[in-house]
């Protein structure tokens, strides 16, 4: 019983390699920076592509920001439910994946992807915002041949115009 429970809890966070990258959490000193950088303000959207266990999405709450997040592991969405009921005013998080959903409006994104995956994101974010300005902040990845606005500490903020 105990072998099959860790082989689900195995096999749900091992897929998600396959559309994107592993959970690994952004750490809190490295989500304080990524909002100084994105400047949001309060009543703001943000869009999270793979949120994990939700820290990202509660950090956006405490400032009064309003949080969208995607994640394919059921038992982060759970957790991130569970966790930061207290916020639930602010935070959606959504079971999917976040190359089929359809974006609901946003100020700005958050995403901790890997290297391959980051044209691709450009790509989808210039359809996304359809010509109005937007923000991205990409924590240790860059996208390939585009100029980073600002960065701090492996933290990059793409400046849409
Ligand atoms: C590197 S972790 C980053 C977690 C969180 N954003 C943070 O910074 O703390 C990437 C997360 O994206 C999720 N993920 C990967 N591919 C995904 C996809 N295609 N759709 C939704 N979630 C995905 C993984 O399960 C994992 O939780």
């Amino acid at each position: 019983m105990i072998v099959l429970a860790l082989a689900i809890v195995i096999l749900l966070f091992g897929f998600v390699v396959f559309r994107g990258a592993p959970y690994l959490p952004t750490m809190r000193r490295q989500i304080d920076d990524a909002f100084e950088l994105l400047d949001l303000q309060p009543g703001q959207t943000l869009l999270e592509l793979g949120s994990g266990d939700g820290r990202v999405l509660a950090a956006a709450a405490k400032r009064g920001i309003y949080s969208v997040g995607y994640e394919l592991n059921p038992l982060l969405v759970f957790w991130t439910k569970l966790r930061y009921f207290k916020h639930r005013k602010f935070i959606t998080v959504r079971l999917g994946d976040f190359w089929q959903a359809q974006w609901p409006e946003s100020d700005a994104m958050f995403v901790f992807l890997l290297d391959r995956y980051m044209a691709k994101l450009d790509k989808k974010i210039e359809i996304y915002r359809a010509g109005k300005s937007y923000k991205l902040i990409s924590f240790s990845f860059e996208i390939p041949g585009k100029k980073i606005d600002r960065s701090k500490k492996g933290i990059f903020l793409y400046y849409y115009r």
